[in-house]
């Protein structure tokens, strides 16, 4: 592991030569993991989405960005734009550290319309002389010649008495004429929470409204990335609690990424609502932000990562990618998540098939790749356990699995290539409220995503998988299924440059 002192991780990508960044390109390009249709960084790390927003015609989405490797060091935000949610184009960094405020990172925050004038809202990280954690929230806007203007002093200067330092994330919204922003934020009993500010104005003072009021008292000692929104009528509050200890099948990550739905009350920020999910079940989600897409449909898009955690691409540079985006409804009492329809654009070479799968492990022809969008339709299900057998060789496979008479999705990694360091087990269980029916799931050199139903449960995780391993099988644990199966090539043509 490459030893990174305080005086690297600080670095400035402004003082770094474009010879010295064309060299920590030119090594990471030749990395066996680079994605194809995620967003990933073209150097160094990145992580949460940043400033998701659809406005004047584009798609405008940042991520979190240290530009010299696989460290979490000084923040940047990365940006990219694209007319639709597929071909987003690089643009480089929009926002900087370099103000006295930010100057050890512009950490996660939103972008907001307001007067027909795009805004972000972040959190600014300082660390004093003696290392200690300021943080403030600081807006910046985009001018009438296109370029970003800071204003020169945080609009939340500081935490609200009773909280520590651990205070970050603005997510705004407007809601019956008034903006609003959540803020994540731990009290000074070192539990998570969240923060309502309000303002009638980005650029006019921000009013601390209090603590939204859930069941969730002791939920953790961090509450990070928190998200406000309504699905048909339903409040929804996403967040990401830390320190929430695993349960049988939950919380089996090192930080959890969630949600609670119910009504809450503006007036007296009193949220009643159902108990905590957990939007995705696989082994790297985090982060989450949600936006309106340009039919004003609730797109979220997460980091496929997590932190404290040692990927094997690390040594090579560089690490992690956003997940793909996904839709959000509210059906029939569920929250559910679909792929974006722009993903449909990526399709090519249509490939389907109709068939029994028994207890013989049957390899599909010419069904393999390590970079595609596979629909699976189970039509008859008379097996105890199927499994779909992906980027799968000799040596290797990622195993989906699923039980019929628990209804569980298993999601075995034991066989899938190099994986990443600490992290609990190697498989992740889930359970279907009713049959399996039907599988979506998209395929890129180092990661899979699994939409299991129709979106009720979701499955995100990077996989390291040696390039050979590119078939796909099917077996039962005894008797047959009857399965129609599609696939699509993913291929991204210069359009899509990620
Ligand atoms: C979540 C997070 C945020 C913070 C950012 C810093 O992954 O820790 O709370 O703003 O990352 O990069």
């Amino acid at each position: 592991m490459e030893q990174w002192s305080r005086e690297k991780r600080y670095q400035k990508f402004e003082d770094v030569s474009p010879e010295t960044m064309a060299e920590l390109k030119k090594q990471i390009d030749v990395s066996a993991f680079r994605q194809t249709y995620h967003i990933q960084p073209q150097t160094g790390l990145l992580n949460d989405p940043n400033g998701l927003i659809y406005f004047n015609g584009q798609y405008l989405l940042s991520h979190q960005w240290f530009p010299f490797g696989a460290v979490h060091g000084l923040k940047y935000w990365f940006h990219y734009k694209g007319e639709n949610l597929v071909h987003l184009k690089p643009q480089g960094p929009i926002i900087k550290p370099d103000t006295p405020y930010d100057s050890h990172g512009v950490y996660s925050g939103s972008a907001f319309e307001f007067e027909g004038q795009l805004y972000y809202m972040y959190t600014a990280n300082q660390r004093t002389a003696s290392w200690q954690r300021k943080s403030t929230q600081m807006l910046a806007k985009i001018n009438e010649q296109g370029d970003l203007e800071k204003l020169t002093t945080p609009v939340i200067a500081m935490p609200p008495k009773g909280y520590t330092q651990h205070f970050r994330d603005p997510k705004v919204f407007q809601k019956n004429d008034r903006l609003y922003a959540v803020i994540g934020a731990q009290r000074e009993n070192r539990t998570g929470t969240v923060l309502v500010y309000e303002a009638d104005h980005p650029e006019s003072t921000w009013t601390f409204k209090g603590e939204i009021q859930t069941d969730l008292n002791a939920f953790g000692f961090m509450w990070e990335c928190p998200d406000y929104f309504q699905l048909n009528g339903k409040d929804v509050l996403l967040f990401c609690p830390q320190g929430i200890e695993s349960e049988e099948n939950r919380y089996q990550n090192i930080y959890q990424s969630g949600y609670i739905i119910g009504t809450l009350d503006f007036d007296t920020l009193h949220f009643e609502h159902e108990s905590f999910v957990e939007l995705d079940n696989g082994f790297d989600f985090y982060a989450p932000q949600t936006f309106l897409d340009e039919s004003k449909r609730r797109v979220l898009i997460g980091w496929m990562g997590l932190p404290d955690t040692q990927y094997p691409t690390d040594n090579e540079g560089w690490a992690h990618c956003l997940t793909l985006p996904r839709i959000l409804t509210y059906e029939s009492g569920k929250l559910k998540q679909k792929p974006h329809m722009d993903l449909r654009k990526l399709r090519h070479n249509k490939e389907t098939a109709l068939g029994y799968a028994n207890k013989f492990i049957k390899q599909l022809h010419p069904y393999e790749g390590e970079r595609y969008e596979l629909n699976i339709d189970i039509l008859e299900n008379e097996a105890s356990a199927i499994e779909f057998h992906l980027r799968a060789s000799k040596n290797e496979a990622t195993v989906i699995r699923y039980e019929t008479a628990t209804r569980r999705v298993i999601l075995d990694r034991f066989d899938s290539g190099q994986l990443p360091y600490p992290v609990e087990d190697t498989v992740r269980i889930t359970e279907l409220s009713s049959d399996l029916e039907q599988l979506r799931i998209f395929v890129d050199t180092s990661s899979i995503e699994i939409f299991c139903n129709d979106g009720e449960k979701v499955l995100t995780s990077r996989i390291f998988p040696n390039p050979q391993s590119n078939k796909i099988k099917v077996v039962t644990d005894s008797g047959q299924v009857y399965l129609k199966m599609t696939k699509y090539d993913i291929i991204v043509d210069e359009n899509g440059a990620h």
